[in-house]
């Protein structure tokens, strides 16, 4: 089999994501977004083996291919082989793409790690310039980690229009393309916000930019974000929204002064819980995913911070975001790229053809909602890592409070989009998605002043709007509609 067979990984340089399998033959590919399958001949694989190493492919397409072997279970090629041997392209085009995934997540973890570059005098300058409060304002100097995300891009250049210090932390994974971060990104900087490439997981770089600014406030969003992804690679999660969070807090406690913390919880962690709408009161011990048990942890640890350390914390249970430049393995945005090609979309049901709905939630309203948690939060109160007195520690929900269901969310797409979607309804699979979420907000209408005020036709009018510019021609087009 191993004579036979090689796996390797492929990153390409516009970040689209490969699978090959490499035979004597041939080489067959998968390309992990579109489901495209190639065929090339075995010459224009040589050299291609040793991880790292660079080739030129075909045309001008660079790939950096990386050995499978150490990254996944060989029990899984084996199937891969056997799906591709006996012709079952649609099981093995279903694996590979699974498999690609978490090659992609251990593949990055691995170059991020060797390839972050940070320190210096010009890095410490953008660093201090990025961090800057407007001159004559009294703003806020904000450590925004998971900044090229849909959420943390969003909420960096709120805060930026008031005036506030922003620093922007990113490790630009890609567990969805890469890309659309790099475009967040530019974004950014053309106003002014420097995102350091690096992961909340490196200490070193977190004590760093502690030593360099002294932000006031954390803004925590980075995180793996997804609730089926989890099945695939429950380790990304356990590295970002466990680790990476107790990493982020262990400087924090130590820095002086010790700033304050708001970060983004889920409404996930309402998991089994029936009694709608959700309160922050109801139970939360019961999750149905791996994702939602790693943001119910987040909440004991963020505690257990809080108590010890005196650090203030705010955690915000998120519904549903959406919105212009959001997350492509979100539902309202896949359905609509895949309505716009013509594909078939899947429509889950509960339990006795019961609908799926969710608090849709447009992003305005919730940068709104962050943005009152920072500026209602107290301020820590430890320094030298020792709490001085008790500190403020608050759990909010930020929806919308109208859920809607998923059928009303793929009509309003039909009209914007002027398509009629091919509709497959098949029973919500147990794979960690709820049948219904519906927020509560009294508590945080009272304590940030929070009103959302998007219904979701209006929301995804402007995600339309913005979707259309943003994949019109280069796909590259940026900036125009924000
Ligand atoms: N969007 C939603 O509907 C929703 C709902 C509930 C909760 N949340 C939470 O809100 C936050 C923001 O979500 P989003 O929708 O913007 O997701 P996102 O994936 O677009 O943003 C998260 C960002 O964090 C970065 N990141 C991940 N792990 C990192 C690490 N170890 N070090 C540094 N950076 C890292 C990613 O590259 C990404 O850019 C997340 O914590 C998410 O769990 C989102």
């Amino acid at each position: 089999m191993d004579q036979l067979f090689e796996f390797w990984y492929g990153l390409v340089n516009s970040g689209t994501r490969f699978l090959w399998v490499r035979r004597p033959d041939s080489l067959v590919g998968i390309e992990d977004n579109d489901d495209i399958f190639l065929q090339v001949p075995t010459e224009l694989a040589e050299g291609t083996r040793d991880r790292g190493y660079i080739v030129k492919f075909v045309g001008d397409v660079w790939n950096i291919g990386i050995d499978m072997k150490d990254i996944c279970d060989r029990a899984v090629i084996e199937a891969m082989v056997r799906d591709l041997m006996e012709g079952r392209r649609d099981e093995f085009s279903q694996r590979a793409n699974r498999l690609s995934k978490s090659a992609a997540q251990a593949a990055v973890s691995k170059t991020t790690a060797t390839a972050a570059t940070w320190g210096g005098h010009d890095w410490e300058r953008r660093v201090r310039q990025s961090a800057r409060v407007k001159q004559g304002t009294h703003g806020l100097t904000v450590l925004v980690t998971g900044a090229s995300g849909f959420v943390g891009t969003h909420v960096s250049m709120a805060l930026r229009r008031r005036g506030d210090g922003v620093l922007g932390l990113d490790n630009f994974n890609d567990y969805y393309d890469p890309s659309l971060k790099r475009s967040r990104q530019k974004l950014l900087e053309r106003a002014g916000i420097f995102v350091v490439e690096g992961d909340i997981n490196d200490r070193d770089l977190l004590t760093k930019l502690f030593d360099v600014v002294a932000f006031t406030h954390v803004m925590h969003l980075a995180a793996q974000a997804g609730v089926r992804y989890a099945m695939e690679n429950p380790k990304s999660y356990v590295n970002s929204n466990i680790a990476g969070l107790v990493n982020l807090l262990e400087v924090c406690k130590s820095a002086n002064p010790q700033p304050s913390i708001v970060w983004a919880s889920s409404s996930s962690v309402y998991g089994l819980n029936s009694k709608v709408p959700f309160s922050e009161k109801d139970r939360t011990d019961q999750p149905a995913s791996l994702y939602a048990a790693t943001k119910k942890a987040g909440e004991e640890i963020t505690h257990t911070y809080n108590h010890i350390y005196g650090l203030s914390i705010t955690g915000l249970r998120f519904f549903t975001v959406y919105g212009p430049w959001g997350r492509p393995d979100m539902a309202y945005f896949f359905f609509a790229k895949d309505m716009l090609k013509g594909k078939q979309i899947k429509v889950f049901e509960g339990p006795n053809h019961s609908t799926v709905a969710r608090d849709f939630t447009y992003i305005d309203d919730i940068v709104k909602g962050c943005l009152g948690a920072l500026d209602t939060a107290k301020k820590s109160t430890g320094t030298g890592g020792k709490k001085k007195g008790p500190a403020q520690f608050r759990i909010f929900n930020l929806g919308n409070t109208s859920p809607v269901s998923v059928t009303e969310l793929v009509s309003i797409l039909e009209k914007l989009l002027k398509v009629k979607a091919n509709k497959k309804i098949l029973p919500l699979p147990r794979n960690g998605d709820v049948p219904y979420t519906h927020a509560n907000i009294t508590l945080a209408q009272k304590e940030l002043n929070y009103k959302p005020s998007t219904d979701l036709q209006t929301g995804l009018k402007k995600f339309v709007r913005w979707y259309s510019s943003y994949y019109s021609d280069s796909k590259k087009k940026s900036g125009s509609v924000w």
